[in-house]
């Protein structure tokens, strides 16, 4: 494993933050909570919270009073359980331009030990057969930003094999899970945009044909930081809207949320019925 502190100074403070309130044994799996998913640390049993304010590696977040928290414990679904670190709150790049936000979160939680990082949420939809509400794996991304991570950041391992970054075996055991679950769970490709704004009409077809499903504004950023500091990663997108110009509704956050929050009740019960049983 290449030197995380590198590129993240106060990495060794934060891990050594977490095995004091949290413990030494570092959880797998982590799961980095986007919007919609929120309720997913409710479920989280016997639980530790840590605020990011006394993680100094982690962002300072301020928007609509969530400051940031990541919160170790068990999930559990169907008698089976599984301890892992959710955290909720995400610095995206829309807020500052800049895409490296979560580096010292991926790489504090590299550097103590977890192994997977599960990736939620909320995305538009270009497809018609998957209309809001549903879910989506996903299979592969488009960074239409165009920006990295790991602008700054030394050393060869820099040029990060993106060939396969969403974990070709947990997707397919995400897939017979869902299944077996009885869940529908499409899968996709994930286009990454800077926001704040939503897309125009005209994006959207250029996504479109760019081979894209789903459209959002989060998680790439987080997926080539993980992939750098030798994590796997998977990713679920709940559908909270149709895209720009495929559908007579007008786009809001507001909107978006709402469906989020009519859809998270199944999302969060696919996710910990995934969670429990895949095997690393
Ligand atoms: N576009 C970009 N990001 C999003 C959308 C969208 O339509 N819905 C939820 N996040």
């Amino acid at each position: 494993m290449h030197d995380l502190t590198q590129a993240t100074p106060a990495v060794p403070a934060t891990v050594q933050a977490l095995q004091q309130h949290l413990g030494v044994r570092a959880p797998e799996c982590a799961v980095l909570l986007g919007s919609g998913w929120g309720s997913l640390a409710d479920r989280v049993e016997d639980a530790i919270t840590v605020p990011y304010a006394e993680l100094p590696a982690f962002p300072h977040l301020a928007v609509g009073g969530h400051a940031g928290a990541l919160k170790l414990g068990n999930l559990q679904h169907q008698g089976r359980r599984v301890r892992v670190a959710v955290l909720a709150g995400r610095k995206h790049a829309y807020e500052t331009g800049e895409a490296d936000g979560m580096k010292g979160v991926v790489h504090s939680l590299a550097a103590w030990g977890v192994k997977l990082l599960v990736q939620t949420n909320a995305a538009g939809s270009l497809e018609a057969a998957m209309p809001p509400g549903s879910l989506m794996l996903v299979e592969d991304h488009l960074n239409m930003v165009q920006r990295s991570p790991l602008f700054g950041v030394a050393g060869d391992d820099r040029f990060v094999d993106m060939s396969a970054v969403y974990d070709p075996a947990l997707r397919a055991q995400a897939l017979a899970l869902a299944a077996q679950a009885g869940a529908t769970l499409h899968r996709g490709v994930y286009a990454w945009v800077m926001g704040p704004q939503f897309e125009t009409p005209a994006e959207i077809r250029m996504l479109k044909m760019l081979g894209a499903q789903a459209v959002g504004m989060s998680t790439v950023p987080e997926t080539i930081l993980a992939r750098h500091a030798g994590l796997r990663v998977l990713a679920l997108s709940m559908m909270t809207n149709m895209a720009a110009g495929l559908s007579d509704e007008n786009l809001s956050h507001a909107h978006t949320m709402q469906t989020a929050r009519a859809a998270a009740d199944a999302a969060v019960d696919l996710l910990c019925a995934l969670l429990v049983d895949l095997k690393l």
